[in-house]
């Protein structure tokens, strides 16, 4: 915390902080700093991240040739679909913990005749390798997304691992690339980024900082790829606080070349603890306030790890990419606990808001992020039971957010008050970002982070003028609102409109609520 001072938190532009009786409505007044463009916010910062885990692959996305479930080349219609319209930017494939132990040549060739491994980090099931490399890029180049592949440190070697991305994007006439031809694919892969191991502290290895930047100045010098294919490369940095600015702080200071980026885990649990995280519906308000609470924290977490990158590496050459995040719950009584499926609900649409404009803020160099996990784990985009599917309200939140995939950040100045019902469980009462989009007109996203109260937002747009706003509101009735297979639309965004008074705009925004606007 002593360093808190000196760095710029997306929440700092509070400029009154002071807590208010429980039940009191909230004035909030901003500016948007029309005239101060600031970074670009990378349209990966969208991106998804899609693991060998549960049911997101297998049947959440992959239900082969000959399922009765509508597919094209084994890919769900209904799921592609859905990801296409939510101009899905990037994919993270094959993990996680996963990509530590997966080895490429399992999963290319005939599929009858590749190898059924044990998926031995999520649930001890059988893997039978139906989806691997060609199917990666096919659901990537079908969906239109830009690929990151994660290789396999923890169990690999670095010829496997060298051989894999000559596999992938050689153009060559080499024995390699001819194996790819003949499995069905003439021309190279594009391969946008590639990270060398995964949590190298936890489950892909339990390293030290210092000997994972060995490894990786050693794995990486070998890892080639033709001209202008080279992927983006990744090193796999920490999670949290502590643990995330060590090896932040050690990798690059040690990695001296063949390194774009670090990436950084941080997931959200309501309680904070490991063993009874808290559910994912049915919880009580206390659990929605912890946790907007602990999500926001990544805030803060961010802001140090880029002070230290700021030290070790002030030309700004390294991204931090936060390649896992997102809320995580117990498992649902009676589902199997390996599989990490959670319901949705309008919470995860709030935290899902709130940390896009966290994101925002840093987006100078957090030019990447990756939800955990796009289909049927975690805070999923969309859950699946055979042949039925459903949106959730992170799909909305997602979907209402696209006009700021490749915008460009604008400065907002806040004055609000901060939300306080019990005990230390204080935060602002709304979270906002503002953007130039590539239309050339002003996004605004307001988020009432309150579980019960709603908030009245002045804007002032310093000068630019706009007569309306114009956009979608998401927002629902109960705290764990969420859509099932019976009633799949139960929470969906609302078209939003007002219009502007004496140039300044005044939105009212009902607890628990996430709008996007363009003001025109
Ligand atoms: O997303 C689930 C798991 O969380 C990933 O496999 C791992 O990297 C992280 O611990």
């Amino acid at each position: 915390m002593k360093s808190l001072k000196k760095i710029s938190l997306a929440l700092s532009s509070i400029l009154l902080c002071a807590a208010l009786p429980a039940n009191a409505e909230h004035q909030v007044s901003l500016t948007i700093n029309t005239d101060q463009q600031g970074a670009q916010i990378n349209k990966n910062i969208y991106g998804q991240f899609v693991e060998h885990l549960g049911r997101g692959i297998y049947e959440g996305i992959w239900v082969g040739n000959n399922s009765d479930i509508p597919n094209t080349n084994g890919f769900r219609n209904d799921v592609v679909t859905a990801l296409k319209e939510l101009k899905v930017p990037l994919m993270r494939w094959p993990g996680g913990c996963f990509a530590d132990e997966y080895h490429w040549r399992d999963g290319i060739g005939d599929p009858a005749k590749r190898p059924t491994k044990v998926n031995t980090h999520w649930g001890g099931v059988e893997e039978n390798n139906e989806f691997g490399t060609h199917e990666f890029f096919q659901l990537a180049e079908m969906v239109g997304s830009e690929t990151y592949v994660n290789g396999n440190l923890g169990t690999g070697t670095p010829r496997e691992m060298a051989e894999w991305l000559e596999y992938m994007t050689s153009d060559k006439n080499s024995t390699l690339a001819n194996e790819r031809r003949k499995n069905g694919r003439d021309k190279p892969f594009k391969v946008d980024y590639f990270a060398i191991g995964n949590e190298a502290w936890g489950c892909g290895g339990h390293m030290r900082p210092a000997y994972y930047a060995d490894l990786y100045m050693h794995w990486a010098t070998f890892l080639k790829a033709p001209k202008g294919h080279t992927p983006k490369f990744i090193a796999s940095g920490g999670s949290g606080n502590v643990r995330g600015l060590e090896w932040t702080d050690v990798l690059s200071k040690n990695i001296t070349r063949n390194m774009d980026a670090i990436s950084y885990h941080y997931y959200t649990l309501p309680t904070n603890k490991w063993d009874v995280k808290g559910k994912a519906i049915g919880f009580p308000e206390s659990e929605w306030n912890s946790t907007i609470v602990n999500t926001l924290k990544i805030d803060e977490f961010i802001a140090q790890n880029l002070e230290v990158l700021e030290k070790n590496d002030p030309k700004g050459k390294i991204g931090f990419y936060v390649d896992e995040w997102g809320t995580w719950y117990d498992a649902e009584p009676g589902r199997e606990p390996g599989f990490l499926y959670q319901q949705n609900t309008i919470r995860d649409a709030v935290v899902a808001a709130a940390n896009f404009n966290i994101f925002h803020h840093y987006a100078e160099r957090v030019r990447m992020t990756n939800i955990a996990q796009m289909v049927n784990v975690l805070q999923a985009m969309i859950l699946t039971d055979k042949e039925k599917m459903l949106l959730t309200p992170t799909y909305y939140a997602y979907q209402m957010y696209i006009p700021f995939q490749d915008s460009t950040h604008l400065t907002v100045d806040i004055n609000q008050m901060d939300y306080e019902k019990v005990g230390e469980d204080k935060f602002p009462a709304v979270s906002v970002s503002a953007a130039k989009g590539q239309d050339g007109k002003t996004y605004l996203a307001l988020v009432n982070l309150s579980a019960t109260e709603s908030s009245e937002v002045k804007v002032d747009l310093k000068g630019q003028t706009a007569n309306s706003a114009q956009g979608q509101q998401l927002t629902a009735n109960t705290l764990d609102a969420h859509n099932t297979f019976n009633k799949p639309n139960q929470v969906k965004p609302k078209a939003y409109k007002i219009k502007a008074k004496s140039g300044k705009f005044s939105f009212d925004l009902p607890a628990r609520s996430v709008t996007v606007v363009k003001l025109d």
